[in-house]
C-alpha cells in the first residue's frame, strides 16, 4: 500500500472546470507554504505570486483582450471574447512569477525550475484538501502588456496562470505510463 502522500501524487489531477469555492486566504496561506519548500539552489527564491479574485478576474480578462489585440490587431471579436472571458473560468487566478536573479552559480534556468516545482507542490496540496487547479500559459503568459499591468520587472517571468477552485463533474482518468519506456538503467 503507497503511503497516503504517495497516493495522492498518484491521483494528482488538473481540473478545467473549477467552480466556487476557492480556498480562503487561511488555507492558501499554508498552501503557499509548501510551494516555498521547493527546492531552491542558493535558497534565492525565485518566485512570487499574485492572487486574483472577484472583480480583479474581470479586470485580468480586460488585459488579456487588449493585450491580445495589441499583439494581433486583425483580432476577430470571438477571439477578443474569449480573452475577456478566460480567467473567468474558475473563482481564482494565482499568477506564479519567477524572479531571476543575479547569481554566478545559479542560472536563470534553475531558477524558473524551482519556480515550477513550486507551483506543482501549490496544485498537490490544493487536491489534497480537497480543492483543484489547472496550470495554464499561452500567449498572455509572455504578452509584454501583461506583464506590464502586472508589475513584472524585467528580471521576471510568468511561470503560469494558476486557475483554482472546486473541481466540477467527474475527475479525468489517471493515464498509465510504463516506467521502462521513460526510465532506464545507466550503463545497462
Ligand atoms: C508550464 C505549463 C503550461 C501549461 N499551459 C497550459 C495551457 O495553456 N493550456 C492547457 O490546456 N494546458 C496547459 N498545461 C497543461 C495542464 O496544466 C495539464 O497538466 C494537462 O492538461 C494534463 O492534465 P493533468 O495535469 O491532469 O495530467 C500547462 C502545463 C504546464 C506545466
Amino acid at each position: 500500500m503507497p503511503h497516503p502522500v504517495t497516493e495522492l501524487m498518484l491521483q494528482r489531477n488538473s481540473s478545467a472546470r473549477l467552480s466556487s469555492p476557492a480556498p480562503d486566504r487561511a488555507l492558501l496561506n499554508t498552501l503557499f507554504q509548501t510551494a516555498f519548500r521547493a527546492p531552491d539552489h542558493g535558497l534565492l527564491r525565485p518566485w512570487r505570486y499574485l492572487v486574483i479574485e472577484n472583480e480583479g478576474l474581470e479586470k485580468l480578462g480586460e488585459l488579456f483582450a487588449a493585450s491580445a489585440l495589441d499583439a494581433e490587431p486583425e483580432l476577430s471579436q470571438a477571439k477578443y471574447d474569449k480573452c475577456l472571458k478566460m480567467p473567468c473560468r474558475a473563482p481564482m487566478v494565482i499568477v506564479a512569477i519567477g524572479c531571476i536573479k543575479e547569481d554566478v552559480k545559479v542560472p536563470e534556468v534553475e531558477q524558473m525550475l524551482s519556480a515550477g516545482v513550486g507551483v506543482g507542490y501549490l496544485l498537490l496540496s490544493l487536491q489534497a484538501e480537497g480543492f483543484g487547479g489547472m496550470w495554464r500559459t499561452g500567449p498572455m503568459a509572455y504578452n509584454t502588456k501583461v506583464h506590464e499591468a502586472l508589475g513584472l520587472s524585467a528580471s521576471e517571468r510568468i511561470v503560469g496562470f494558476l486557475y483554482v477552485g472546486t473541481p466540477e463533474g467527474k475527475a479525468k482518468t489517471i493515464p498509465t505510463h510504463d516506467v521502462d519506456t521513460f526510465v532506464k538503467n545507466w550503463p545497462n
